[in-house]
């Protein structure tokens, strides 16, 4: 029998979104399979410390024992987070190797890992922070590169790759926060000039709707610029899909592969509230998924089209879900929200939904990205860094 393969699953993290990552992790650890994979679970805490083994179990089950198995010897030397943390150096030489990079683990006993599975969602996860730590330990993981990751976390680059392969988006302006808060009135006129009420006001780099706002009118403007520049240096401001009136339909395809990614048949959510807020998607249960869509052939088509073309503008890989805003009513006019490049993975979570009524199960879905993370480190495996190598 082959060898079977060591998949490290991490999970928890430093963002907003740490809880959606247990909740993610813990289907996917339930659905692997286990004929093909040995499982290694790897928690990180809100505060950024590394666990493995019972701790990291712990984590995932809200266990209340975490702290002292967090002190115990599942604990991992890596305090990426803290201030007064081990060096770099420190942190490469003997935190990631030990659990990783597959040489210096197995000269200290241990075994190494074959492939990562970052399920994190958000700031440190899903920024291609951690990606960077991945590349530097020469290990295989799911989803996105460095600059795939980082693409998908900023509104603002996000647009301009968009844009930059004539893919539609709406009518935005970004500020810096610097910007907004040296000259509010400034800032207020070049919005104005450009875009027409409702407005929605986001944070460039963030996810799950945290520090979002739709802005009606001049009033609500002001408010809404210092909550989002509370989140990031930079702010996206966007033209309202729907207008005042309307409220845009959310379009989602989930799209898979590496250089020749393919796109899933597309679902809608129908949010409980005005707009798919952070209480939409995570407090309040009356948000509807619809797959397929209510669309024509050719504008599902079109879509999905749209969503492999926007996986290759970022140039992402492994996985990614794709979001539409559609104007409501006659117009029906589609324009590219964002691409998500770890999104929530639970069992009933969009993208994995999407793959099941395309015909792809849950379990195949993710053996098949454990597959894609190989075939992407053997693409890399092929370069050489040096001139004559
Ligand atoms: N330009 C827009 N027009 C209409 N609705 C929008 C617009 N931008 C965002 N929204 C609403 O806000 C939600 C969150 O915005 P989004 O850009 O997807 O941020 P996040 O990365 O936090 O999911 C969307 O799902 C949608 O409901
Ligand atoms: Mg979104």
């Amino acid at each position: 029998m082959a060898k079977k393969l060591r998949v490290g699953i991490l999970f928890g993290g430093r963002s907003g979104e740490h809880e959606v990552s247990l909740l993610s992790a813990a289907s996917i650890l339930k659905a692997f399979d286990r004929s093909k994979f040995d499982v290694v679970p790897i928690g990180i805490t809100k505060e950024g410390r590394w666990l493995a083994a019972g701790a990291a179990d712990d984590l995932l089950s809200g266990n209340g024992r975490l702290e002292i198995a967090a002190s115990a010897a599942a604990e991992v030397n890596l305090r990426a987070g803290d201030p007064r943390s081990t060096p770099g150096a420190k942190l490469l030489h003997e935190g990631i190797p030990t659990l990783m990079a597959p040489e210096p683990a197995k000269a200290a006993g241990g075994t190494a890992l074959d492939v990562v599975f970052p399920v994190l969602h958000g700031t440190f996860g899903e920024d291609g922070t951690i990606q960077g730590l991945f590349e530097l330990a020469g290990i295989a993981y799911v989803g996105s590169g460095v600059l795939g990751s980082a693409v998908g976390m900023d509104k603002d680059a996000m647009k301009r790759m968009f844009a930059q392969s004539g893919l539609p988006i709406v009518k935005h302006v970004t500020l810096l926060r610097s910007e907004w808060e040296k000259s509010p009135k400034k800032s207020i006129a070049k919005i104005e000039s450009k875009l027409k009420y409702p407005v929605f006001v986001k944070p460039a780099n963030l996810g799950s709707s945290v520090g979002i706002s739709k802005a009606h009118d001049r009033k609500e403007l002001a408010p809404a610029l210092t909550l989002a520049s509370k989140y990031d240096r930079k702010i996206v401001i966007e033209e309202g899909v729907g207008g005042k009136k309307g409220k845009a339909r959310e379009l989602e395809v989930a799209v898979l592969g590496n250089d020749d990614p393919k796109a899933s048949v597309v679902g809608e959510i129908i949010p409980g509230k005005e707009f798919y807020d952070y209480e939409a998607k995570y407090l309040c249960e009356g948000s509807v998924p619809v797959i397929p869509a209510k669309l024509t052939k050719t504008e599902a088509k079109k879509i999905r089209t749209m969503a492999v073309e926007a996986f290759k503008a970022c140039d992402l890989a492994g996985l990614a879900r794709v979001d539409f805003l559609m104007e409501p009513g006659g117009k029906r006019r589609i324009y590219l929200n964002e691409v998500n490049t770890l999104p929530g993975f639970t069992q009933i979570s969009m993208y994995p939904k999407l793959w099941e009524a395309t015909g792809l199960s849950y379990k195949d879905l993710i053996t098949k990205l454990i597959e894609l993370a190989l075939e992407r480190q053997g693409e890399k495996e092929r370069n050489s860094y040096s001139y004559g190598e």
